[in-house]
């Protein structure tokens, strides 16, 4: 698959990193040229380098791995180079305090879609740091962690699955695009006690089989 990265960062990094090991092509663009070309030099695998315009017009699936509202700002710039492309947002639009920067509107992926009209927007990677996907594989336990995958598109949910399944991890259909706003608040509530509170978010969900209580027939 070709893969095009918006952003240079830590979650470009991460992610990129697993799938040019699964043999996907990639292309990392970023607004500072010497930054992606350091990025791309770092993942290896004949990954390329080159603008952010680039990285939208080179992938079938496109990483959005920028800060909430920069990734609006990004999708406007590149305009129509992102057309007919899924674009997959990790955002996680949480600002001072754990608070959720989108109370006043839509989610951030929703956002996103809006600014990028002509994608199919897939929200996914958003509730685990980047060290977590630097893991080989992200397991615990030896159980594989799950990752929540919305977006309306089952084409492009099909994509994204397969690539969370190159990084090690097993998807979990989190529902439409309309829900990926929870997942957002999940990650706001999850760095919130972890972060904040020191706690272990794991913890507050019982096992499946206790999911309609203890009898599991409520
Ligand atoms: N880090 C994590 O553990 C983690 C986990 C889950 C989700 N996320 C989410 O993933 C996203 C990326 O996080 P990250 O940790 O990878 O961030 P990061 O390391 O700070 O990288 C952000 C990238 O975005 C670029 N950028 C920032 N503003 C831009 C703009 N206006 N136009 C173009 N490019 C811009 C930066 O470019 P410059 O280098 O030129 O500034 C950099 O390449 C965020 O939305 C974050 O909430 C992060």
């Amino acid at each position: 698959m070709k893969i095009g990265v918006l952003g240079t960062g830590n979650m470009a990094d991460a992610l990129a990193t697993h799938w040019v090991r699964a043999g996907h092509e990639l292309l990392v663009g970023g607004r500072d040229a010497r930054k992606a070309r350091r990025l791309a030099t770092r993942i290896g695998g004949g990954a390329r380098h080159g603008n952010l315009r680039e990285a939208a017009g080179f992938g079938e699936v496109v990483l959005a791995a920028l800060p909430y509202g920069a990734g609006q700002e990004v999708a406007e710039e590149v305009g129509t180079a992102l057309v007919g492309k899924v674009l997959l947002d990790c955002s996680n639009p949480v600002g001072p305090g754990f608070r959720l920067l989108t109370h006043d509107g839509g989610s951030a992926a929703q956002r996103l879609a809006a600014a990028a009209p002509g994608t199919r927007v897939v929200k996914a990677f958003n509730l685990c740091h980047e060290d977590v996907w630097r893991m080989t594989p992200p397991a615990f336990d030896g159980r594989p962690l799950a990752v929540p995958v919305c977006g309306d598109d089952e084409t492009a949910l099909a994509l994204v699955r397969r690539l969370v399944r190159d990084v090690g991890c097993e998807p979990v259909a989190g529902g439409g695009l309309e829900r990926a706003g929870l997942l957002e608040a999940t990650a706001a509530l999850f760095i919130g006690l972890w972060v904040g509170e020191g706690a272990d978010a794991q913890a507050i969900a019982p096992p499946l089989a206790y999911a309609t209580g203890p009898g599991g027939d409520s």
